[in-house]
């Protein structure tokens, strides 16, 4: 190779190292996501009862399931595509928040989690899927 063109080529890759290596970090911690006191502190007003937890479990499979995958492990057949995680709910992390903040983030979204707050219009049902989302704990 020509001594002019080595460096060159050598930056390029070296660029594209770094780049991957940025990358990959920020996929793997995922941003911290602020919940109003107020949205977190509000109170699951439906009980969580088999009915409930059924509702919520048909609901999980037509809007959620793509993403978060049967059981909330973050392996939907969508996931692959994204550009964020979207999290392991079966771990202690997502089911240490509470109710209050599940509904506020499933209502609003951020980037490729959408906002459900007009898909899902009755907020009980929301409630209802935060409800099943309890039983994926571990
Ligand atoms: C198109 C893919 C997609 C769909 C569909 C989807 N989500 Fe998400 N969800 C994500 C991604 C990606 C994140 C991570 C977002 C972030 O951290 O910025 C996320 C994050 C969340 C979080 C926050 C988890 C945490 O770590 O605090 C909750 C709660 C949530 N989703 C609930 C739901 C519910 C309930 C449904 C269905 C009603 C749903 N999601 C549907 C992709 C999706």
């Amino acid at each position: 190779m020509k001594k002019k063109f080595a460096i060159p080529v050598i930056l390029f890759i070296a660029g594209f190292l770094t780049l991957g290596m940025l990358s990959g970090f920020i996929n793997l911690e995922q941003k911290p996501w602020p919940v109003p006191d107020a949205a977190k502190n509000k109170k699951n007003p439906v009980a969580s009862n088999p009915e409930s937890i059924a509702a919520g479990k048909a609901l999980w499979s037509t809007h959620c399931k793509s993403c978060h995958g049967t059981k909330g492990l973050g392996d939907g057949s969508k996931a692959a595509q994204l550009k964020t995680e979207p999290g392991d709910f079966s771990k202690a992390v997502v089911q240490s928040q509470t109710d209050g903040a599940l509904f506020y983030k499933t209502s609003e979204g951020r980037d490729d989690m959408p906002s459900f707050k007009k898909k899902i219009s009755d907020a009980d049902d929301i409630w209802s899927i935060i409800n099943f989302m309890r039983t994926l704990k571990k």
